[in-house]
């Protein structure tokens, strides 16, 4: 395989860095199978204590989501939205927000993003110095109430070994559509609907 010229890169040529700029278009295809491949690493190594592992904490998440018709957005940021669990344990929603924000909307990445102080308000008031309330900061944001019913609907409620989930070989086509998105394409990042609102969760 051809290899640059350079040691530093302040010393590169255009001839690297035009061959390196293929091969990260070619690198970046791959982006949904490595992200598939770290969910089934969650299967294996994720926290202790649940009843269930967190790669099927996201599926169950990425279920819910889908039954209740949601589009390629919700149900990629729903399987994803405790993928930064591992690497980024403390500030694991901004992690998943940050690999989900060149391809879905504004207002999923904003949910994503902000899903652990919302999540607070479940579990918050039994540990000594939290705050439950800690998505209350929020309250005038425009995307409160969609964080909100995030977190009742497709989170909080996503912990039962009970329930039938989607395989993760299920949602494979959803991960190669959404990181098959041209990035930061207007079309996709959008902020909100045509009249200027929250595009919000499907109601069904
Ligand atoms: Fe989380
Ligand atoms: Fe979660």
């Amino acid at each position: 395989m051809a290899t640059v010229s350079f040691t530093q890169m302040k010393h590169g040529s255009h001839q690297d860095y035009v061959m390196l700029q293929a091969l990260e278009h070619s690198f970046y295809t791959k982006t949904a199978q490595r992200l598939h491949d770290e969910l089934e690493r969650q299967g294996q190594d994720s926290l202790d204590g649940y009843l269930i592992s967190r790669l099927e904490h996201g599926l169950q998440a990425a279920t819910r989501a889908w039954r209740d018709g949601a589009n390629d957005d919700w149900v990629v940021a729903a399987l994803l939205h405790d993928i930064g669990d591992g690497l980024a344990p403390q500030n694991h929603d901004r992690m998943a927000a940050e690999i989900i924000r060149p391809f879905v909307s504004e207002e999923v990445t904003w949910v994503i993003e902000h899903h652990g102080a919302f999540q607070m308000i479940y579990y918050a008031h039994h540990l000594t110095g939290w705050n439950p309330n800690e998505r209350d900061q929020y309250s005038d944001h425009l995307y409160y109430q969609t964080a909100v019913d995030f977190c009742e609907r497709w989170d909080q409620n996503c912990f039962d070994p009970s329930y039938d989930s989607q395989q993760l070989d299920f949602f494979v086509p959803f991960l190669e559509r959404v990181f098959a998105r041209k990035a930061y394409a207007a079309e996709f990042i959008k902020p909100c609907n045509s009249q200027g609102l929250p595009q919000a969760l499907p109601t069904s």
